[in-house]
């Protein structure tokens, strides 16, 4: 028996006093377990000329309908615009928005001494920043040459903050496009064709070896391929600070054969970056990958455009605006092929979907992890529950779903939000802005060292009593 009130758990045992007045939720045959943590969104992001169509609304329900109860956006300053004023644009889109809680990493676009000073703003306890996105690609937006990376790294490591890089060579890919489009490849398939494994697994091991030279951990997103998992394999294996991988539901549940469908709309709605990969046993190998710890943990990158956006690219697949769905089916799909399938058992879906993402982002044991005084943020997940995947169902704002068809067994039943039953017996009852913004603080005792790491508790079938609880959010109830 587990009891909470207010929105965290006050008590956890057998035979507890039930108090009067407390909703009990009878859990017989189902896995408690904490609310999924999504370390990597893109909610109302503009990029490629467009704008996202999940916005902090929409996106975080659709993420509660699926079983997680925090996100990690990611905000994204223009070249030359301060980090703050980037920062306080996200907080403004999100808070009041936002159905479960969320925290922020901040990317670091552009490199100059003013950078570095608002990143040690934003570590402070007035922001609650504690990592930075870089990336490798995106020429001509938001690429650093490799000084500038470095600095950022090293910037990273003084802080205490966590970097973390889009890990992909963005010179080969800008001429590896000029060459496709030159030869008449202009579709989606040249997406994958300007930047393949190679491509990706270069600048894994290239930010391996920078981040070693900055004496600094790293945190690569987004990893698609096995050539990336090998380069970060082998780089674990000669470097001491540790070294973490991201993968993404995209990798997981489908592949890169669908750039080669004849319908523009269906090859375009999967393009995201790095890309899936054409490579039909990749999924499998990305699951084992997790399974064995040779990854640590599984995001959405949910970067949602409508078709309208997409045809953007109609004509030249390098202005198609990257990104696809995943924080509603982030759990189902891991679920689905990871421990259906004998790959990993409960407790390795839970590290990989949830507590170590809350170790990583030093927010752990309030995320992360089903115990006295930690968040009442619980999924209790029905392993018999059967669903088919579909955009006619889903809760996004757009009308594709890359899983579409896709049959799940194994899903929530009721998720918890702070205390506040957000899915109840499968109706979604969401309240927009009853989610908070959530401090990450710096030297992240399981990045940095120096603290005690417990294993996240084994799930099991319990009974969980719920006190009522009353929120400032209008609920809206909804089939
Ligand atoms: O294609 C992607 N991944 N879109 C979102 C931006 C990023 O690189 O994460
Ligand atoms: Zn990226
Ligand atoms: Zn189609
Ligand atoms: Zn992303």
């Amino acid at each position: 028996m587990l009891i909470y009130s207010e929105s965290a758990y006050r008590q956890l045992g057998r035979n507890l006093i039930i108090p009067g007045g407390t909703r009990t939720i009878d859990a017989t045959g189902k896995l408690v377990m904490p609310g999924g943590i999504d370390p990597h969104t893109h909610f109302e992001l503009e990029m490629m000329g467009a704008k996202t169509a999940d916005d902090f609304y929409k996106g975080t329900r659709a993420a509660v309908a699926g079983g997680t109860t925090t996100v990690i956006d990611f905000v994204l300053p223009e070249k030359g615009q301060s980090l703050i004023e980037a920062y306080n644009n996200w907080r403004e889109k999100a808070d009041g928005k936002v159905c479960c809680d969320y925290g922020l990493h901040v990317g670091v676009t552009w490199w100059s001494p003013s950078v570095r000073k608002d990143m040690e703003k934003l570590v402070s306890e007035e922001y609650g920043v504690n990592s930075f996105k870089m990336f490798m690609a995106y020429k001509d937006a938001w690429m650093l040459n490799d000084y500038d990376l470095y600095c950022a790294i090293e910037a990273c490591a003084e802080l205490r903050a966590l970097p973390q890089v889009h890990a992909e060579n963005g010179h080969i890919i800008a001429r590896n496009t000029e060459k496709l489009l030159a030869a008449g490849v202009t579709g989606p398939e040249g997406h994958e064709k300007s930047r393949d494994e190679e491509v990706e697994g270069e600048a894994v091991n290239r930010a391996c070896v920078i981040a070693n030279q900055a004496d600094s951990p790293l945190y690569i997103v987004h990893m698609m391929s096995k050539s990336a998992v090998r380069a970060l394999q082998q780089a674990r294996s000669r470097q001491r600070p540790p070294l973490y991988g991201e993968t993404l539901a995209a990798t997981v549940g489908t592949d890169g054969t669908h750039y080669r469908n004849a319908c523009f709309r269906h090859a375009a709605a999967h393009v995201l970056s790095p890309p899936l990969r054409p490579d039909p046993s990749t999924p499998q190998a990305i699951v084992e990958a997790l399974a064995d710890d040779h990854l640590q943990l599984i995001g959405s990158d949910n970067c949602t455009f409508h078709e309208k956006d997409k045809e953007l690219g109609k004509g030249n697949f390098a202005k198609i605006p990257n990104g696809v769905n995943g924080v509603e089916d982030r759990m189902a799909i891991l679920w689905q092929k990871g421990v259906n399938t004998g790959v990993m058992d409960p407790c390795r879906f839970v590290a990989v979907t949830s507590s170590t993402a809350a170790k990583i982002f030093n927010v752990w044991p309030a995320k992360g992890r089903v115990d006295v005084n930690s968040d009442a943020d619980l999924v209790v997940w029905d392993p018999r529950q059967e669903r088919t995947i579909s955009a006619a169902t889903h809760h996004h704002a757009v009308d594709f779903n890359i899983f579409e068809g896709q049959h799940v067994v194994g899903g929530p039943q009721y998720v918890i939000v702070g205390g506040r039953v957000c899915l109840d017996d499968g109706q979604l009852r969401v309240a927009e802005g009853h989610g908070k913004f959530l401090k990450t603080p710096t030297n992240s005792p399981y990045v940095y060292g120096g603290g005690e790491e417990v294993d996240a508790p084994a799930p099991k079938p319990l009974h969980v009593e719920i006190q009522p609880r009353v929120t400032n959010g209008t609920p809206t109830p909804e089939a």
